[in-house]
C-alpha cells in the first residue's frame, strides 16, 4: 500500500496505544513504546505503526523521512492558554519576588485588569501578529494543538474580536486552536462595584452574541474569592451551557472555595488549576468525569509552596492532564517541557504519567481524545522527533530544548536545523 510519508529508523516510538476514554491509573504509566520501529501516513492522519521491518514490507513511499534513531512522542496538546493580549507584566513578576501576591497585585490595580486597556485599543491585526509569533514558540516546543481563550477585553465588542483573533489564528496557523469564551475572566473596573450589572452582561449579550455568532466551543470563569462567587460562577456556566457552550472552569486555583465541586454539579468537561481542592473535590470530579488540567507552571511562577495534589488524584482514579497556562501575568510560560519539568518535581508525577497528561488526556480535555493525543492508527499524524536517549531525558532536562522536528497532520511545521 503506498503512503504519503513513511517516518523510519525510529529508536523508540511512544504510540500511547490504548484505551479512547481519558487515560487513569495504570493507564497512565502504559506507554506503548516499540523499539526500531516506523510510521506510514497517509492525508495527514496514521495508517500504521510498528516495528520497522514490518511497516517497510506492507508501505511504499516516494518520501522516506529518517529518525536518526531518535525518539518520537506525540505532540503535546496545552489545552489551557491566555494568548490574546498586547503587553506583557513582567513588573509584576518582580513585585512577587519584593513579596507581593497575585491577589494584592490584582487588588491594586494590576493583575487581569491591568491588561484590559491595551487589548481593547488594539487592532485586530495586532492581536492576531503578536499572538501567531507566541503560538509558533510553542510549535517550536513540541506544541502541536492548544486551547485559547478570550478574556482580556471584558466588554462584549472586545471579547467578540478576540475571539475573531482565535477563528484567524485557526484559519492561518498549522496547528488545531480550540477556542473559548472567557468574558468571565475579571469584573472590569467599571463594574467592579456592580457585579449584577455585569452578569446580565455576560448572560445576555455576551454569552448568546459568542453562541450565535459560532465562535468557541467553551465557555471558562475564574472561580475564585476575589473574582467570580460559586453562585454568579454557577448563573454564568449554566446560561453558557444553555447556548450550547460546553464548560471549563479556573477552579480552586488558590483558595477551596468548592469550585471542584460546582464542575462536578454543571458536568464541566475540565476543571483547571486545582491547587487547593478539598478530597470532597477530588471525588466529586472523579465522579462526575470531570478531568483535572493541573498547571504547575503558574503556582511556581506564584512562589506557591504548594502544588495540586496530582499524586492523589491519580490514585482515586482522575485522568490527570497538565496544561501552561501561558498568560501575560501569572504565568509566562510557553513551553509544556519545562510544564513536565514541574509536574515530575513539584507534584511527584514519574514522566510517562507526565507525558500521557500532557498528550492524551490533554486532548480529551479539549473534547478531541479521539482524533489526537496519541499516535494510533486513523488518528492525526500530530507528532515530534526529539534528540533524546529516553522518555526520562525529556523532564530530567530543562532548560533548553532538544527538539529536532514538528510534524502536524503529516507536514512538518518545525525543524531545529532551519531555526
Ligand atoms: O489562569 N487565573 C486566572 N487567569 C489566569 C491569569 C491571567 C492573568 O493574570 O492575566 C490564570 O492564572
Ligand atoms: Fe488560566
Amino acid at each position: 500500500m503506498t503512503a504519503d510519508l513513511i517516518i523510519s529508523n525510529i529508536g523508540s516510538l511512544i504510540s500511547l496505544v490504548g484505551s479512547n476514554k481519558p487515560r487513569s491509573g495504570k493507564e497512565m504509566e502504559s506507554l506503548g513504546m516499540v523499539t526500531d520501529a516506523a510510521i506510514a501516513i497517509k492525508d495527514g492522519l496514521i495508517l500504521a505503526l510498528g516495528n520497522s521491518a514490518d511497516i517497510n514490507l506492507r508501505f511504499q513511499s516516494s518520501v522516506v523521512i529518517d529518525a536518526k534513531d531518535k525518539v518520537v512522542l506525540p505532540g503535546f496538546v496545552d489545552c489551557h492558554t491566555h494568548p490574546i493580549f498586547v503587553h506583557t507584566r513582567e513588573d509584576e513578576f518582580a513585585m512577587r519576588i519584593a513579596g507581593k501576591s497575585y491577589v494584592e497585585i490584582a487588588r491594586a490595580g494590576g493583575g487581569i485588569r491591568s491588561t484590559i486597556a491595551s487589548t481593547r485599543d488594539a487592532s485586530e491585526e495586532l492581536l492576531f501578529e503578536l499572538a501567531a509569533r507566541r503560538i509558533q514558540k510553542m510549535i517550536s516546543q513540541g506544541t502541536t494543538t492548544i486551547e485559547a481563550k478570550s478574556g482580556y477585553g471584558l466588554d462584549t465588542k472586545s471579547e467578540l474580536k478576540q475571539l475573531r483573533v482565535i477563528k484567524r489564528l485557526i484559519n492561518e496557523l498549522p496547528i488545531d486552536i480550540i477556542p473559548t469564551f472567557m468574558g468571565a475572566h475579571e469584573y472590569p473596573a467599571e463594574y467592579k462595584n456592580d457585579h449584577e450589572a455585569y452578569l446580565k452582561i455576560l448572560c445576555e449579550e455576551m454569552i448568546p452574541a459568542v453562541a450565535e455568532q459560532g465562535i468557541a466551543e467553551f465557555c471558562d470563569i475564574f472561580t475564585e474569592e476575589h473574582v467570580f462567587s460559586i453562585d454568579e460562577s454557577r448563573r454564568v456556566l449554566q446560561c453558557a451551557r444553555d447556548h450550547g457552550l460546553k464548560l471549563k472552569m479556573h477552579a480552586d486555583e488558590i483558595e477551596p472555595i468548592g469550585g471542584a465541586e460546582l464542575a462536578a454539579e454543571l458536568g464541566c468537561v475540565s476543571a483547571d488549576h486545582l491547587g487547593a481542592t478539598s478530597n470532597a473535590g477530588i471525588i466529586a470530579l472523579h465522579k462526575a468525569g470531570v478531568i483535572p488540567v493541573l498547571l504547575p507552571a503558574t503556582l511556581f511562577s506564584l512562589r506557591s509552596k504548594t502544588y495540586a495534589r496530582a499524586l492523589d488524584m491519580i490514585s482515586q482514579g482522575l485522568p490527570v492532564a497538565i496544561a501552561t497556562d501561558y498568560n501575560p501575568g501569572s504565568c509566562n510560560c510557553d513551553s509544556m517541557p519545562f510544564t513536565m519539568t514541574l509536574a515530575c518535581l513539584q507534584m511527584g508525577m514519574n514522566p510517562a504519567q507526565a507525558l500521557i497528561a500532557s498528550t492524551i488526556n490533554a486532548a480529551h480535555a479539549v473534547n478531541r481524545g479521539g482524533k489526537l493525543g496519541s499516535l494510533e492508527a486513523g488518528k492525526q499524524a500530530d507528532l515530534c522527533i526529539w534528540d533524546i536517549p529516553s522518555l526520562n531525558f525529556l523532564p530530567y532536562h530543562f532548560g533548553s530544548s532538544n527538539l529536532s522536528k514538528v510534524y502536524k497532520m503529516g507536514k512538518c511545521i518545525y525543524s531545529a536545523d532551519e531555526a
